[in-house]
């Protein structure tokens, strides 16, 4: 794994957001793996300027969302769709079509899911994949407990998750119990993971996931097994890290960080 950590969450959003702008340039036909949540908006804000300012062109690129609510249609306002209209989709020359979430109303639960992973497939597999953590670990909506083996599919949501999220809803009853989410197994195939995390309260869940042990207690400690697994953290969020000092000499020492705009 690639630990950066940096003073603050809007240069980490930053450098994350160079990485995708020279993955984009390199292929334009980029598959992006999205993520929701609040953690990625201020990357998603650079990507538009970007787009808007560096010609950073999006026509070709496609892209799946991990995750989404069950039971919620997409144009409910704390759907995962609506989220990734207003915060991204909306602001690119994206064409809507190219983007791809899972279907919170689908009548068939595991034959979407079985679709979803073979559109996937049939898209030459995610070249990014752009991840957040939950406090407890969670990434995508697989909370702890999740197989590191698990495939698209629905998943109960922990009291802890739908409380953490309930600041998108009116209240914690309108949180929904189940969702969909890509699993463990298909997030490890994408070439490349971006996991970015901010803030004092995913300290625990980082100490856990980048020097713990691999356990399905903590889903992100299966990014270990990630043969390029990058990791953009705040201060705060890299508070509880025993190698920190180590984590930054390596990224300051690196000749293909050097040549990033930090
Ligand atoms: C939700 C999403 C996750 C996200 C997590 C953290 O549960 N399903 O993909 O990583 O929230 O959210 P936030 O970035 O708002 O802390």
């Amino acid at each position: 794994m690639e630990i950066i950590i940096l003073p603050d969450s809007q240069k980490a959003s930053r450098l994350c957001a160079e990485v995708i702008d020279r993955a984009i340039r390199a292929k334009p036909d980029l598959v992006l793996g999205l993520a929701t949540g609040s953690t990625p908006v201020p990357m998603y804000r650079d990507l538009i300027r970007r787009h808007r300012e560096e010609g950073l062109d999006f026509s070709k690129v496609r892209s799946f969302n991990l995750d989404e609510y069950l039971g919620l249609p997409p144009d409910h306002p704390a759907s995962y769709r609506r989220f990734m209209d207003e915060q991204l989709f909306d602001h690119i020359n994206i064409p809507k079509s190219s983007t791809r979430l899972p279907d919170g109303m689908t009548k068939d639960i595991a034959a979407h899911c079985a679709a979803y992973e073979a559109e996937i497939r049939a898209a030459g597999g995610i070249d990014i994949q752009v991840l957040g953590i939950g406090s407890d670990g969670h990434i995508g909506f697989n909370e702890p407990s999740s197989s590191l083996a698990s495939r698209t599919r629905m998943q109960t949501l922990t009291l802890q998750t739908r409380q953490d999220n309930s600041r998108f809803f009116d209240k914690l009853e309108d949180v929904p119990f189940g969702c969909l989410t890509m699993g463990i197994g298909t997030i490890l195939e994408s070439r490349m993971t971006v996991l970015l995390a901010f803030g004092e309260g995913k300290s625990d869940a980082i100490a856990g996931a980048i020097e713990g042990p691999v356990t399905a207690m903590n889903p992100a400690s299966a990014l270990q097994l990630h043969p390029d697994t990058r990791v953009f953290l705040d201060e705060a969020a890299a508070g509880k890290l025993k190698l920190r000092s180590y984590y930054r000499e390596s990224f300051e020492r690196s000749p293909y960080w050097q040549s990033f705009k930090i």
